[in-house]
Formats: C-alpha cells, sequence, structure tokens
C-alpha cells in the first residue's frame, strides 16, 4: 500500500519452483529474472515513456550515450550506412565517426538547414536516418514530418533524439519516428542527480535493442530508474515553466548590441520558426546566441556571471551555461569546429526554474562587464 514506489534493490528474483523459472527463461511469462535484464522501478520509467512518447515498448539503459549506443549496434550491421545530421552532441558525433566504422559501418552527414541535399545522401545501403531536434548545441530545428516521408519512401529506421524538447514539447513517433532515445540525465531527472537514458519505439526494433542489451550489459540502475520514474511526475509543469521563462529572457535579449544573433525555437527570428511551431508545443529550455568579440569574449562572459551554474550539463532547476568552443570542442580544430557548427562566441544557455529575470539580469550584467 506504499503511496510511493518502493525501491527494489535486487540484482536477481526468485522463483517458487524449477517450472517457473524454465518458463520465465523460455519467455513463456514476463517474471523478473536478473536486473540487467528488467527490474519493477526500471519497468515502470519505461512504461511511463512509452505512453508520454505514444511508443510500444522500451528499454531503459545507463546513459544517454548507452542509449544512442544500442540503437546503433543492435540495429546495424557491417555494410550498413548511417545518415545523420553534422549538428550531433558530441559523444555522438564520436560514435558514428570514430567507433562506427571500426565495425564496418559507414556514415554521412547532411546539413541541417539543408533540407534540399538530405535525398541524394541516401544510398543503397542505407539503414538508419538519425538526428536531434532541436540540435545539441545550435537549436537548428529539423522538419520530422520531411524526414519522416524520406525514412518511408527509402524504408530506413528514423531514429530520433529527443532529448532537448521531451515529449511534452514534441512526440517524433506522431510524426512516423521509428524509434526515439532519450538521455534521461537531463530534462527528465531535471535536478541534476542521475545517469541515465532510455529507447523506445516500434516493437520489432526495441525486441532486438532488448537482446542486444541483455548480454551487453547498459542496464539502468534500480535507484536511477526510481528517481527518473518520479521525476516524470513533475514534468509537464516543470517543462511549462522553463519554456515560459527561457521565452521571456531570449525575448528580452534578442536585440543586445553584444549579439551577433540569438536563437530560441519560438522566436519568429529563429531559422526554422515555421517548423518549431508546428512540431513543438512550446520553444523548450534552451536558447543559444553567438557573442561578438569570440572565444575570448565567450570565457569572459563566463568569468563575469554570478547566478548562472558553469557546468557540463542541462535541464536542471538551476540555469546552466556553457561555451562549447573554449570547453567540449577545445579540442578540434577551428575547421573541425565550423564543420559541427560550433561558432567561436557560440553560448548555450539551459533555463532553470529560477526567477527569470535573476537569470536575465546576471546574463546582462556579465555582458556589460
Ligand atoms: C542531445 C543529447 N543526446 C545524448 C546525450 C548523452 O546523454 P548522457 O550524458 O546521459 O549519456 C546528451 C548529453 O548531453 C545530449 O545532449
Amino acid at each position: 500500500m506504499e503511496h510511493s514506489t518502493p525501491l527494489f534493490l535486487t540484482s536477481s528474483f526468485c522463483f517458487d519452483n524449477a517450472e517457473d523459472m524454465r518458463a520465465a527463461f523460455a519467455d513463456e511469462t514476463d517474471a523478473n529474472i536478473y536486473s540487467r535484464f528488467s527490474n519493477p522501478n526500471v519497468n515502470e520509467f519505461v512504461d511511463k515513456i512509452c505512453l508520454l512518447e505514444g511508443a510500444e515498448a522500451g528499454y531503459a539503459t545507463a546513459s544517454g550515450m548507452s542509449a544512442v549506443f544500442a540503437s546503433f549496434m543492435a540495429l546495424l550491421k557491417q555494410g550498413d550506412h548511417l545518415l545523420s545530421c553534422s549538428s550531433v552532441f558530441g559523444s555522438t558525433h564520436t560514435i558514428i565517426t570514430k567507433f562506427l566504422p571500426r565495425w564496418g559501418i559507414e556514415w554521412s552527414y547532411v546539413n541541417a538547414n539543408k533540407p534540399e541535399e538530405w535525398e541524394g545522401a541516401i544510398r543503397p545501403d542505407t539503414k538508419m536516418i538519425y538526428l536531434e531536434t532541436p540540435t545539441n548545441p545550435g537549436l537548428d530545428i529539423i522538419d520530422l514530418e520531411f524526414v519522416s516521408a524520406l525514412a518511408k519512401k527509402h524504408n530506413l529506421i528514423l531514429n530520433v533524439d529527443n532529448c532537448f524538447a521531451t515529449p511534452i514539447c514534441q512526440r517524433p513517433m506522431e510524426y512516423g519516428a521509428d524509434l526515439v532515445v532519450h538521455s534521461g540525465t537531463k530534462w527528465l531527472d531535471g535536478q541534476g542527480r542521475v545517469i541515465g537514458g532510455v529507447i523506445v519505439g516500434r516493437k520489432d526494433l526495441i525486441n532486438d535493442i532488448y537482446l542486444f542489451c541483455r548480454s551487453t550489459g547498459p542496464a539502468l540502475s534500480p535507484f536511477n530508474a526510481w528517481v527518473l520514474s518520479k521525476s516524470l511526475e513533475t514534468l509537464e509543469v516543470r517543462m511549462e515553466r522553463h519554456a515560459m521563462n527561457a521565452m521571456h529572457i531570449a525575448n528580452e535579449l534578442k536585440d543586445h548590441p553584444k549579439l551577433s544573433w540569438l536563437k530560441y525555437p519560438f522566436l519568429s527570428t529563429h531559422p526554422q520558426y515555421a517548423i518549431a511551431k508546428k512540431q513543438m508545443k512550446d520553444g523548450g529550455g534552451l536558447f543559444c546566441f553567438e557573442l561578438k568579440g569570440g572565444i575570448e569574449a565567450g570565457r569572459k562572459f563566463l568569468d563575469n556571471l554570478k547566478m548562472l551554474s558553469l557546468t557540463a550539463n542541462l535541464g536542471d532547476t538551476r540555469s546552466i551555461v556553457s561555451h562549447p568552443a573554449s570547453t567540449t570542442h577545445a579540442k578540434l580544430t577551428e575547421q573541425e569546429r565550423q564543420e559541427v557548427n560550433i561558432t567561436p562566441g557560440l553560448v548555450r544557455i539551459s533555463v532553470g526554474l529560477e526567477h527569470p529575470d535573476d537569470v536575465l539580469n546576471d546574463i546582462l550584467q556579465a555582458l556589460d562587464r
């Protein structure tokens, strides 16, 4: 009769007799066997994400990256080609460009802002299209209806990282995506506590992913699943406030003389504003801008902030700033950064649940110092 789900901190589960155990191993029942395969806390989290995303099935992983990796490794094989977009999260870029080729899986990138080039990049051996929208960190918006039609026409799996929007703001499966991956670490947790990930989508594809993960072991811990599942109960109200705060701050900053441009999906100045309005319920909790003055201006801005956190995360109750060119992407050459759309003065703000004017004033004062 617990009102809050209890924690099932157990590695394995017991059976009353040999027959029950045989039937569970033969997949004749859905009894839990071992927490690398399934666990009540993990199952609860997966079931909730399936409902939110409108998906048939899912599997939760130890991190967002293990979700991305498993979705590639379970469904692609030597000789297959993956089509993706140059604007993807840094570690995803590393998997695609450095690790997949080791297993004979080829890849190519298209530009998020040039949809007319996408169809020409599809090859006879292409198996999957993988994308993020909005993209990290540049917040480009990709038209899900358009890409989904392309995937259907060429019989490709459409795999969408919905981490930035969350299912509250955007449901890629309604537009025809076959799979949706998440980093639970971001808005789903929303309070910067645990690392986790999840993949949901078509039952047949999830079954292949489950069989891959069951043997290779990127399982989500029951404790982290419990935290994430609880967090989903407040996801909608949190996301509404994050988006309201982000819209207010972005609108106040958009014409600031020290910025070359500012992008927020629901500001009419965003290059893909019409697409954002079509497929998103609101603009989400992130905006980004380009500081005049490049890398040094970015470093100075970070040093001048008093309230925003300088930390390698996003999607927290507390507002967070990041400057990719001097941190996450500092090891790349200028040309490599350009290829993945990281400009020298690019700053990304993840807007928290503080009073928006406090966040705005901190940013304004840091720009003026
Ligand atoms: C868009 C996106 N996808 C995936 C990930 C990876 O998630 P995790 O850090 O939980 O492995 C991140 C992390 O920043 C991300 O921003």
